[in-house]
């Protein structure tokens, strides 16, 4: 039984520091000695006088043997995993070292198209040849649902010598697949699964939560700690199931792609992170269910204002939905979701996660109080109230059909590519993704043929006011494309 009061990083870090040695080492402030004042506010005294890294007492990231050993343990035990890694590169790394340990160049992989830039800069980076799978819109609210296990197993059938699934649940919108089907589909064949887990830090501390991927059968799992528990921002956790994947291939590929000098802090903040759900998960992520369920009532009350609840997991392809995302459609006021972002951070000083065509997405996680959420019920009821525009719209395009595919995302990556007039570029292959949010699926990939369809889908909904994501140019005035087409 591994003792969870302990965080093995943090108390090597203040036993190094409490022991005075003199310092002729990295970092170059020197414990804080050198620190400019604003430094010294921001991270405080203590956290400088800490903040070293690369001493024999404070382990090494890429080869533990001592203090990170242990962190990383007691981090996989909490979480049920075999094996758990501290990254420091966010989940991007994490997303980047879980493909680079499985994947080879030439492998096919299963990649529903809803996947985060940073799995495609990992398809990239590991040469794999990506088979796009389209996850399911939810008509209504034209946001990206999840991905149904019928589409996987019919994948799976086209393309039995794939590699893996590499796919993201819960959505940035909390919606989860049903992963233990998936798992099963994909085991049977000899297939891995590999999930973003970004938005699932906190699913394993309440049963009224999706499963989170460890515990549904995943291969991997790569989870933002930082963005939904308490770890600071960059920290993030690649959990693995021994078996399918070569644990020494995954700190290996790890250490391809993270620094050799780790800040002290931010491990510490996971091993803390770590030690505080494993002291009151269950206690603060619980409330922050009761809470969010709380303010989708308050909601769904008011006038104008709606946002979805489980009732709306029934659509192909969603399982569960992690409510403490609470999703809140502003198109009964007449507005659009980024106008809605605007008036709530300059008239109401309350700042969404996401806002979309129709959207502002609030994350009410472990830290929030009744306080917190009664401001946020109040300010949006005010809004509904006061800023009242007129009649719900709608944008009523279609997602144009998956362009054809010319090259590999790495092949397009290392071509070179020249900027043109979007408007003028039918016919020739992208060198960049690009993306509306809603339903946040890519329409253009790298590699890709831009069609006419995909042009005319980029006027009409940039005529409706919404940037692109991905892409240089986010007012997509331009493109790269691949200037040997
Ligand atoms: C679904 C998803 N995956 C991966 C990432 C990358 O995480 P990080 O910012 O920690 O690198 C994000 C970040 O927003 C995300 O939303």
């Amino acid at each position: 039984m591994m003792d969870q009061r302990r965080a093995p990083i943090a108390e090597a870090m203040r036993r190094y520091a409490g022991d005075g040695a003199l310092a002729f080492h990295t970092p170059g402030h020197k414990q804080g000695l050198g620190a400019h004042r604003l430094l010294r506010e921001l991270v405080t005294e203590e956290g400088l006088r800490e903040e070293v890294s690369l001493m024999a007492e404070l382990d090494d990231l890429h080869a533990p043997a001592t203090c990170i050993r242990e962190a990383q343990a007691l981090a996989a035990s909490l979480y049920g995993a075999d094996a758990a890694y501290f990254m420091v590169n966010g989940t991007t790394g994490a997303i980047q070292a879980m493909l680079m340990a499985v994947l080879r160049p030439g492998d096919e992989v299963l990649l529903p198209r809803n996947a985060h830039r940073s799995v495609l800069g990992a398809i990239v980076l590991s040469g794999a040849h990506p088979v796009y799978l389209q996850p399911e819109v939810h008509e209504g609210m034209g946001i990206a649902m999840g991905l149904p296990p019928e589409t996987v197993a019919k994948a799976v059938r086209k393309h039995p010598e794939a590699r893996a699934l590499v796919m993201v649940s819960p959505t940035y919108y909390g919606v989860a697949s049903d992963l233990r089907r998936i798992a099963e589909i994909l085991h049977r064949h000899g297939m891995l699964l590999l999930v973003d887990e970004a938005h699932g830090a906190h699913l394993r501390f309440s049963d009224d939560l999706p499963p989170q991927a460890m515990d549904a059968g995943a291969d991997m799992a790569a989870q933002s700690t930082h963005k939904l528990l308490g770890s600071m921002t960059q920290s993030s956790l690649l959990l693995v199931r021994k078996g399918r994947v070569d644990l020494g291939r995954v700190q290996w590929a790890a250490g391809i792609l993270q620094t050799t000098s780790p800040n002290q802090l931010l491990l510490a903040s996971l091993d803390i992170a770590r030690l505080q759900m494993a002291e009151r998960g269950e206690e603060l992520v619980g409330r922050a269910v009761r809470l969010s369920e709380e303010l989708r009532r308050a909601v769904n009350g008011t006038d104008g204002l709606s946002a979805f609840g489980r009732e709306c997991m029934t659509t192909p392809g969603a399982s569960a939905l992690d409510v403490t995302k609470v999703t809140v459609s502003v198109r009964g006021l007449g507005m659009s979701g980024a106008e809605a972002e605007h008036i709530l951070r300059h008239a109401y000083k309350i700042q969404c996660e996401l806002a979309d065509a129709y959207h502002v997405l609030f994350i009410v996680s472990y830290a929030d109080t009744q306080r917190e959420v009664e401001r946020l019920r109040d300010s949006l009821a005010d809004l509904a109230g006061t800023y009242r525009k007129g009649s719900s719209f709608s944008l009523g395009c279609a997602l144009p059909e998956t362009p054809p595919q010319r090259m590999t995302p790495r092949e397009a990556f290392f071509s070179p590519s020249v900027e043109v007039d979007f408007e003028k570029s039918i016919g020739q292959v992208s060198a960049e993704q690009v993306m509306f949010y809603p339903p946040g699926i890519p329409i253009l990939c790298p590699g890709e043929e831009i069609t006419a369809e995909c042009v005319d889908y980029v006027k009409r909904m940039k005529a409706l006011g919404l940037k692109a994501t991905g892409a240089i140019d986010i007012e997509l005035r331009s493109i790269r494309v691949l200037s040997s087409t």
